[in-house]
């Protein structure tokens, strides 16, 4: 038996909003984002669109392509999903209901769980691991929708300079099928790490809003925003990245030089480079697709996945190995041979 992603898409919301564009608004520089960052640009979603109309599509993009593959309709195949799990920091709603439901209403799926995770930028990755293991516990399960989406041009404090340029809005859902073994060697997700660290959950936290600070909206409450100590969060990030890598190819007995690509959370083009540099690794064995999209938290991967895959990225046999790491703090990574 194998868990494997047969099929990835995408939604990203047509505004774009470069660095020259916001410093018209902040008192920043294209030059400074790029240089800190990697960072030329975000798309943001219109008002009115929330994280579960991008998850939707992003959805929709995964099943016709798989649907296009097995020679069905795409409102054939949604029927046969067991599970939604969906990860974001910027759900539809707080607490109830999950996104993921909502999800499951418009696309009409009848007899799926349906979930959201808070796992933060480690989202898709926890996703992976918790839907596979679904599947994996009973064989009559087929097939499940991991997505990551995010609208944080809704929680960014666009007063904080430190973080306003960092984020932007967009999905990514990979479909993932339980298959029989083929004979053919190991296929699909081949191993998972997941990591927490709530010690640093303090470094990256919307203070307002829960059970904790609830927002009332009035007096001089700030509102529900990201907050961050960027420092602490950066170094976290560095040894999330490391550890992770050198704990996934240990666990199978790899080096680095079996692995084709490295997709990680797109938080930093700095942090990947501190870790290639620390690890020998050239920085082009990581996908980087920051400097357009910026820091989507959980969708940034399955939307990495899709944009390789798509662009002929991503061959049959390739190992893969995605990392993510964010508030929590949660850290982790997946091995899958493509
Ligand atoms: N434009 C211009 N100047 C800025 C700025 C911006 N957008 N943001 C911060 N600065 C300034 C600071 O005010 C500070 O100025 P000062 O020296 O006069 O006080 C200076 O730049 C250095 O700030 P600092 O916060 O030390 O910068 P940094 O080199 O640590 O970079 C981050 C800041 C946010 C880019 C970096 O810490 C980082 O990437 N952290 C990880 C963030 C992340 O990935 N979060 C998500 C994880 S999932």
């Amino acid at each position: 038996m194998a868990i494997e992603i047969i099929a990835t898409g995408r939604a990203i919301p047509a505004k774009r909003l470069t660095n020259h564009d916001l410093a018209s608004r902040l008192d920043t520089t294209d030059e400074w984002i790029r240089s800190h960052t990697g960072i030329g640009a975000r798309h943001i979603a219109e008002e009115g669109v929330a994280a579960s109309d991008l998850a939707l599509e992003a959805a929709w993009n995964a099943l016709a392509m798989a649907a296009e593959q097995r020679g069905v309709t795409k409102e054939t195949l949604v029927q046969s999903l067991d599970l939604i799990i969906l990860g974001s920091t910027s759900p539809d709603y707080y607490g109830v209901p999950s996104t993921a439901c909502i999800v499951q209403d418009k696309l009409g799926v009848r007899n799926a769980a349906a979930l959201d995770i808070c796992a933060a930028c480690s989202g898709f990755i926890y996703g992976l691991e918790l839907a596979a293991g679904f599947l994996a516990l009973n064989a009559s399960r087929k097939r499940a929708l991991v997505i990551g989406a995010e609208i944080l041009s809704r929680i960014a404090d666009w007063n904080d300079r430190g973080t306003a340029v960092l984020f932007g809005d967009g999905a990514g859902a990979v479909l993932i099928e339980q298959t029989e073994p083929s004979g053919g060697g190991r296929r699909g997700l081949l191993r998972s790490m997941l990591r927490a660290d709530g010690s640093g959950a303090e470094s990256l936290i919307i203070r307002q809003g829960g059970s904790r600070n609830p927002y009332h909206g009035t007096g001089d409450e700030r509102p529900p925003r990201v907050e961050m100590d960027g420092r602490a969060v950066y170094n976290f990030a560095v040894k999330a990245l490391i550890g992770t890598i050198e704990t996934l190819l240990a666990g199978e007995n790899l080096t680095i030089h079996d692995v084709a690509r490295i997709i990680p959370h797109q938080a930093n083009a700095r942090i990947v480079q501190a870790a290639a540099k620390r690890l020998k690794i050239p920085e082009s064995k990581f996908f980087l697709n920051i400097e357009e999209y910026a820091n989507t938290s959980a969708a940034s991967i399955p939307i990495a996945l899709d944009e390789l895959n798509r662009a002929g990225g991503l061959q049959p046999g390739d190992l893969i190995m995605t990392i993510g790491f964010g508030g929590g703090l949660t850290y982790g990574g997946n091995l899958i041979v493509w």
